[in-house]
C-alpha cells in the first residue's frame, strides 16, 4: 500500500518496573513482518539510508537514544526526530530516506515487510525521482 509516512504510537504497558512496548505483525505496522534488523553502535557523525524501496514497507523504532529521519516521496519532504521507544515511524514504498544525528549508543530497530532484496532498492536519487514522478 502507498500509505504516507506516519508516526505510530505503540501499545505500551508501563508500571513501576518500567515500560514494555509491543509490536504485533500486521496489526501494529499494517504489514506482515518478514525481517528484523537494527542499526547500533553508530558513528554519531555519519548518516545512513540514502535510498528508497520499490515495495518494501518498514517500521523504524528508536529503541535506545535518538536519531533524525528525513523522508522524501519525490514531492514533499518531512523530518522526524525519533527518540521515544514507545513510538515508530512507518515508511511506505517509494520514499527516499536518510538517517542522521544519531545520539551516542542509539539503536534503530527496523521491522520490514520483505526479505532483503537489492533489486527492491533505488540507490540513485535521480532514478528514484523520475520513477516517483511517474507514479504521483
Ligand atoms: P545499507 O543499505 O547501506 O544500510 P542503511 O539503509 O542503514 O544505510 O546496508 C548496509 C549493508 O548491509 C549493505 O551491504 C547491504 C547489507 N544488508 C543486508 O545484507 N541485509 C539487510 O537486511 C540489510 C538491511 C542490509
Amino acid at each position: 500500500g502507498a500509505r504516507p509516512c506516519t508516526v505510530i504510537d505503540l501499545e505500551q504497558h508501563v508500571d513501576e518496573r518500567g515500560s514494555l512496548s509491543v509490536v504485533e505483525s500486521e496489526w501494529t505496522a499494517g504489514f506482515p513482518i518478514r525481517r528484523v534488523y537494527y542499526l547500533h553502535d553508530p558513528d554519531v557523525g555519519s548518516s545512513r539510508g540514502g535510498h528508497a524501496h520499490r515495495a518494501l514497507e518498514q517500521l523504524v523504532i528508536a529503541v535506545h537514544g535518538g536519531f533524525t529521519i528525513t523522508v522524501d516521496d519525490g514531492k514533499k519532504q518531512a523530518e522526524y526526530r525519533l527518540d521515544d521507544a514507545g513510538r515508530g515511524l512507518y515508511i511506505g514504498p517509494m520514499v527516499w530516506r536518510n538517517l542522521k544525528d544519531f545520539s551516542p549508543g542509539a539503536v534503530a530497530l527496523v521491522l520490514a515487510s520483505l526479505h532483503y532484496d537489492e533489486a527492491d532498492y533505488y540507490r540513485d536519487y535521480a532514478e528514484f525521482l523520475a520513477a516517483a514522478r511517474r507514479l504521483r
